[in-house]
């Protein structure tokens, strides 16, 4: 028996992880594309709406950042700041951080004079001073800070030479690559691995849309892979934990539970002051049985994984169960 949806009446009794779930298809079809558009815009789907803020606080607030906490403990090679990009670390706080308060008055708090700033953040009981500059002032140092007060992972791109380089970031739950690995490299090289897009311009493309946005403008992309298990960090590092589950799960009963859909909600800012790009990645999962919720989001990504070139689906390493994927979402 096939279910419709009612907009008006039973989207309402979905959980919220779906509601707010950015589903990214919008029809049965996905090909790369320089698809940025300006941040803060309410956007609905077939079960609920995503985007209206810059900001993103959900249900999973605490336990993001204390996965993060644990994922930093472990190697600190997740964070990096290389000299000349201490001022923009702190362009971001004082960019984020009153943002947040804006968005969120009844739990966040920002009130700045001359450089003393002072933050409150009661979903931590978190009342603290520091004075913009001075990395001394927050005992963890700005960026370590900054990143126990989102759930995105946070990249800067300095601009020079008519070129980006990633030259700082905070990132915990990268998706099939490496931070540490990629510091100090150019726009261009840290996308070398993806197939088409170098061929299609694409690349080259964004970075001269990027270079050219003005200081304080905000605009945005989604990104979207799978992943396997209820976990964010699948970065390189950490391979042997999350990789070998590639290979299993096609034929695993519990796939509907396990294979989740991930998208990226991708901010890209050009800093006021410092004119640094502020690259801002904040990750989703929903599994396959939530997506199956919603019969727009099944028959729609049902089709895309039916679809998706081979290349495609190598790079995002899904190729072993994209099949057994997409028959499960097809047959419902
Ligand atoms: C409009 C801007 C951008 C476009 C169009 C773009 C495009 C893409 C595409 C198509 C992929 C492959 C994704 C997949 O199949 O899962 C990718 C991967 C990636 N992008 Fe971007 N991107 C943009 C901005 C950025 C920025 C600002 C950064 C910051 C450094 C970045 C870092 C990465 C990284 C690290 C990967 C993974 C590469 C790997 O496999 O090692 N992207 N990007």
């Amino acid at each position: 028996m096939s279910i419709t949806l009612d907009k008006d009446t039973d989207t309402a009794t979905l959980p919220e992880r779906i509601r707010r779930f950015p589903f990214p298809f919008l029809g049965d079809q996905y090909r790369y594309s320089a698809n940025v558009e300006p941040a803060n815009k309410n956007v609905p789907t077939d079960a609920g709406a995503w985007g209206a803020g810059l900001i993103d606080i959900d249900e999973f607030y605490h336990k993001e950042l204390a996965d993060r906490e644990a994922i930093l403990a472990r190697d600190p090679s997740r964070m990096a700041v290389l000299p000349h990009m201490r001022p923009a670390v702190w362009d971001t706080i004082a960019t984020l951080l009153p943002a947040m308060a804006a968005e969120y008055p009844d739990i966040m708090s920002f009130h700045r004079e001359g450089n003393a700033c002072r933050w409150q953040n009661k979903l931590q009981d978190l009342d603290v001073q520091f004075t913009v500059g001075d990395d001394d002032s927050l005992p963890t140092g700005p960026l370590r800070f900054l990143g126990t007060q989102i759930q995105d992972d946070i990249v800067l791109l300095d601009i020079r030479d008519n070129t980006m380089w990633l030259d700082a970031g905070l990132v915990t739950f990268a998706a099939d690559w490496s931070f540490n690995f990629d510091v100090g490299m150019s726009f261009l090289e840290i996308h070398g691995p993806v197939p088409r897009v170098k061929e299609e311009n694409i690349i080259s493309r964004a970075e001269q849309f990027l270079m050219r946005l003005q200081p304080g403008e905000q605009f945005r992309r989604t990104n979207w892979t799978m992943t396997v298990g209820n976990r964010l960090d699948t970065s390189t590092e950490t391979y042997p934990e999350w990789g070998p589950d590639r290979g299993t799960i096609a034929t695993d009963p519990d796939m509907p539970d396990k294979l989740h859909l991930r998208v990226e909600v991708q901010h890209l800012i050009r800093l006021p002051h410092t004119g640094v790009l502020l690259f801002l990645i904040r990750s989703y999962l929903l599994p396959l049985r939530d997506i199956a919720k919603v019969p727009t989001w099944r028959q729609k990504f049902g089709h895309v994984l039916a679809e998706l070139p081979d290349d495609m689906a190598e790079y995002k390493g899904i190729i072993r169960y994209r099949k057994a994927a997409s028959d499960w979402l097809l047959a419902g």
